[in-house]
């Protein structure tokens, strides 16, 4: 009988962490490990995260043909590129330190690679492609680590990068995720609702991760998931923080998370000019329209409360405001 093409998929990934793992402890990989080391992660960080290396010899392809294993398979496993006119595999993630991703059963789905030093022809990270069992809207990095802290604390903290969850969990903050990005989709939203408590979006302090913080809020809130944001008033990532030596500060920040109202109100008035009325008006579309999409009942009447107090508009003209938008959107 055929194996199934997943489970394929699933065999070729653990042969290749396998690989990348053993690459790391090879003289080839010394500049890896040099930035392994400026960027704080130690031997424990390594092994917990299963971080492993791949030189530029298509080693890989050529392990993996040698272990049996086909070109099709190898190619639609997102781990190889095939050139028909040379008749020849190629490796994908070349000279990169390699991170396995995996699902919420531990499985390996995939594998982002990180170049060692800023170089304008390379991206700094290259993710698996999408194929039948990796998909970029259903990453969740280290959750089936997370989660076992996240249910004793019923609070799972939602980080932009995998650099991110390394560093505070070396710093003692183990209930963390990764989104590898900014977007948060309802396969997160599922996988929350097994922790059965509060998520604190985290993402990094500039203006993508703030705009990020605010999507997940009204997915969440929309989905009746309890949800608080975490302040970060620098323009700097936790990680970055963490490395200049800010921990306390970091844990402050998670501890005093605000909800998702007052983080768009604190984040959008301080930008506002109370002299320009375009400008007020384009905070009161801002905020409007995010109650709106939250679609929550007691926010929308809070939200009306905190607009009057922070703008000095009355209440009538709130709800004016509320009514055009919705008008706008039909
Ligand atoms: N990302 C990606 N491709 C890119 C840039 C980012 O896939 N070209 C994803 C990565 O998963 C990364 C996350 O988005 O972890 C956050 O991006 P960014 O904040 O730019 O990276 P950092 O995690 O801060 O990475 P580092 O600290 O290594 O620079
Ligand atoms: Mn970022
Ligand atoms: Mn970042
Ligand atoms: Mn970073
Ligand atoms: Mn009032």
């Amino acid at each position: 009988i055929q194996e199934k093409k997943e489970t394929i998929i699933f065999r070729l990934n653990n042969e290749a962490l396998a690989f990348f793992k053993l690459n790391l402890r090879t003289n080839e990989a010394r500049s890896a490990v040099k930035y392994l080391k400026e960027r704080d992660i130690n031997v424990e960080d390594i092994q917990f995260f299963e971080i492993g290396y791949l030189p530029k010899n298509n080693s890989l392809v050529n392990h993996l043909l040698n272990k049996g294993f086909n070109i099709s398979d190898i190619v639609d496993a997102g781990l190889g590129t095939y050139n028909e006119e040379k008749q020849k595999l190629y490796d994908i993630f070349s000279d990169r330190i390699i991170f396995p991703i995996k699902n919420e059963n531990n499985e390996i789905i995939g594998f982002s690679g990180r170049i060692m030093e800023a170089d304008s022809d390379r991206p700094k990270y290259l993710n698996t492609r999408e194929t039948k069992i990796f998909s970029k809207r259903k990453i969740a990095y280290n959750f089936s680590e997370a989660i076992k802290s996240a249910r004793i604390k019923k609070e799972i903290i939602i980080l932009e990068g995998y650099m991110d969850v390394i560093s505070l969990h070396k710093n003692g903050i183990t209930n963390t995720i990764a989104l590898m990005g900014t977007s948060l989709s309802q396969y997160h939203v599922n996988l929350f609702k097994m922790i059965k408590g509060t998520v604190k979006m985290f993402l990094d302090g500039d203006e993508p991760g703030i705009k990020g913080n605010i999507e997940a809020a009204q997915t969440l809130i929309s989905n009746n998931q309890k949800v608080l944001i975490v302040n970060n008033p620098t323009n700097n990532d936790p990680d970055e923080l963490i490395k200049q030596g800010r921990k306390s500060e970091v844990e402050q920040m998670i501890a005093e998370a605000l909800n998702p109202l007052e983080y768009i109100i604190s984040k959008k008035w301080n930008k506002v000019d109370t002299k320009d009325f375009n400008s007020v008006e384009e905070f009161m579309k801002e905020v409007c329209s995010f109650v709106l999409k939250c679609n929550n009942q007691i926010l929308f009447e809070t939200s009306i409360e905190e607009l009057e107090n922070i703008t000095g508009l009355s209440k009538e003209s709130i709800i004016d405001f509320y009514k055009k938008i919705s008008r706008n959107k039909n």
